[in-house]
């Protein structure tokens, strides 16, 4: 590791690796793992095949089968084919969220490339995002494990859950921290969990799922906020997708849920512009909208909830196995956190 591969770290005000010093801990099981992904895809159907490569193709960090391997690894350290597996399927069911979040979203841009949506159509989309989950299922079967499988399909209901759940809140400037709390749970920290848990049911390891579940949990929450924020604050071009959406669609997140309540203490005119903004999802002036957020102190609101939801990550890590795999879980929740500078 070279130090210009160092990045500043919010959380311990230490330097903090980069994602691919992370991802080279596990090099050996990440590559098998990533040939997988593609591997895996075997429709019949030409439409099916050339929609889910070009959005496997498109690229992606990989975050969550690399929180599968590290923890698989961290549990017992030898190389578990079953483990790139199950992370392998992982990333697979985490494309098909993507792929029907961007047809809700309406989204143009995903991992720097047009969506599935704009490429194709949105029935297009839905329709293989549908066929990548039950692939996905497909595959999961082939472990024998019910366990496995009703830690996925349920986490699979959850995440489906937290979507619709969103959906419902579009349009309502009303929305709180809790039921932001709800819809992120649901939509994004489940299957970070399923990564998590499913490494410890895979390696008999049992007694460490609720740490599991805990770091799960609190990594997806700090993540998702962190997305959220960047969604006002962040580049398009590094991000690989168009910013600002949350507030074009009238997606109340939690900077918006914030900056409202901010506002409505002490900008009576930018709260009543924002709440319009959420309930009609009209935002010609968009850029006023986003300085308004901005300026509101919302922004500093969500950084400190993300780094306390990230503590609460590193802190379940306390109670793992010590050893450089959940080193790099650790590294991984300083990394994300770093996402905010
Ligand atoms: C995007 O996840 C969806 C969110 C939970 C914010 P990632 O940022 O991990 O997306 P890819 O897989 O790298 O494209
Ligand atoms: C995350 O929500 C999508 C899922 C977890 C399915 P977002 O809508 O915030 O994700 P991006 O910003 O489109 O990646
Ligand atoms: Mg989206
Ligand atoms: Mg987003």
């Amino acid at each position: 590791m070279t130090s210009t591969s160092f990045t500043h770290d919010l959380v311990t005000s230490q330097a903090v690796p980069q994602y691919t010093d992370i991802q080279s801990i596990v090099a050996d099981d990440f590559e098998i793992m990533d040939k997988q992904v593609f591997g895996s895809l075997n429709s019949k159907v030409q439409l099916v095949m050339s929609v889910s490569q070009h959005v496997i193709n498109a690229g992606g960090k990989r975050m969550r089968p690399l929180i599968t391997l590290l923890c698989a690894r961290m549990l017992q350290d030898e190389p578990s084919h079953n483990a790139m597996h199950l992370a392998a399927i992982t990333e697979m069911l985490h494309t098909a969220t993507l792929v029907h979040d961007d047809v809700i979203d309406e989204s143009g841009q995903r991992r720097g490339k047009p969506t599935a949506n704009a490429t194709w159509d949105n029935a297009t989309a839905v329709l293989v995002g549908d066929y990548l989950i039950a692939r996905a299922f497909n595959l999961l079967v082939s472990f024998q494990s019910l366990s496995l499988l009703k830690l996925f399909s349920d986490g699979t209901c959850d995440i489906a859950e937290g979507e619709v759940l969103q959906l419902q809140h579009q349009h309502n400037p009303s929305a709180t921290e809790e039921d932001y709390l709800r819809i992120i749970d649901g939509k994004t920290s489940r299957l970070f969990m399923m990564a998590t848990q499913g490494a410890a049911i895979l390696q008999g390891q049992e007694q460490y799922l609720q740490a599991l579940a805990d770091f799960g949990q609190h990594f997806g929450n700090a993540f998702q906020i962190i997305d959220d924020v960047l969604d006002y604050s962040g580049d398009s071009e590094l991000m690989g997708k168009n910013l600002g959406d949350d507030l074009a669609e009238g997606k109340p997140t939690l900077p918006t849920i914030k900056a409202l309540e901010l506002l409505k203490q002490s900008d009576k005119e930018g709260y009543e512009q924002l709440r319009l903004a959420v309930q009609t999802g009209k935002t010609p002036n968009a850029e006023h909208l986003i300085e308004l957020v901005r300026h509101s102190g919302s922004l500093e609101y969500c950084k400190a909830r993300a780094l306390e939801e990230t503590k609460r990550a590193q802190e379940a890590l306390g109670t793992l196995p010590d050893n450089r795999y959940r080193q790099g879980l650790y590294q991984l929740t300083q990394m994300a956190s770093a996402r905010l500078l």
